[in-house]
């Protein structure tokens, strides 16, 4: 199985989560590819029906309840340029701040939501990191990854 950890991030964090995912997952799977999302766009989610391959959204949320700058041309284009994705399967790892109570986490949240309406398939629930909790993102999403990875690969051996 091939893995892709799609990065949005302001100030790196998400970047660290991507990156403890991909030296700590490597027994799992042996292909993950970290790439931060500027300069994509839907054509990211490149995967071939009947590939096994699989998409973790891993971004932060800023403003008022908004995807990172550099997420913001991927996040859009999947309204403006909106194909099928029925055949795409991912995970969501949301970073936020529950400091703020209105929005939190809002930016994975909303790649779900606009996901879901092309019709990918979303492995597990949405993960949610608190930066107030004071535990370390990198930390916590590793090992939810891996049992997250478990599970993605007892489906797609199934
Ligand atoms: C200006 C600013 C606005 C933010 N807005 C939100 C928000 O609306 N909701 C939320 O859950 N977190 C919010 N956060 C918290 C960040 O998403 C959180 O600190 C995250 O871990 C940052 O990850 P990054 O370094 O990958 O960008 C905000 C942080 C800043 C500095």
């Amino acid at each position: 199985m091939k893995l892709k950890i799609l990065v949005g991030t302001m100030t790196s964090t998400a970047d660290y989560v991507a990156q403890a995912i991909q030296m700590d997952c490597a027994d799992l799977v042996s292909d993950i590819e970290v790439l931060t999302m500027d300069g994509l766009d839907i054509q990211a989610f490149d995967a071939q029906p009947g590939e096994d391959a699989l998409y973790l959204i891993c971004t932060s949320t800023y403003g008022s309840g908004d995807v990172p700058d550099n997420a913001r041309a991927l996040y859009d284009s999947l309204d403006t340029q909106p194909k099928f994705l029925g055949h795409v399967r991912y995970g969501v790892m949301a970073l936020g701040d529950r400091t703020y109570l209105q929005t939190f986490c809002f930016g994975g949240q909303k790649f779900d939501e606009r996901l879901q309406g092309l019709g990918a398939q979303r492995v597990g629930e949405v993960w949610c990191h608190d930066a107030s909790s004071g535990t370390l993102a990198e930390v916590e999403g590793t090992v939810w990854c891996r049992e997250w990875l478990v599970q993605a690969l007892a489906a797609s051996t199934a």
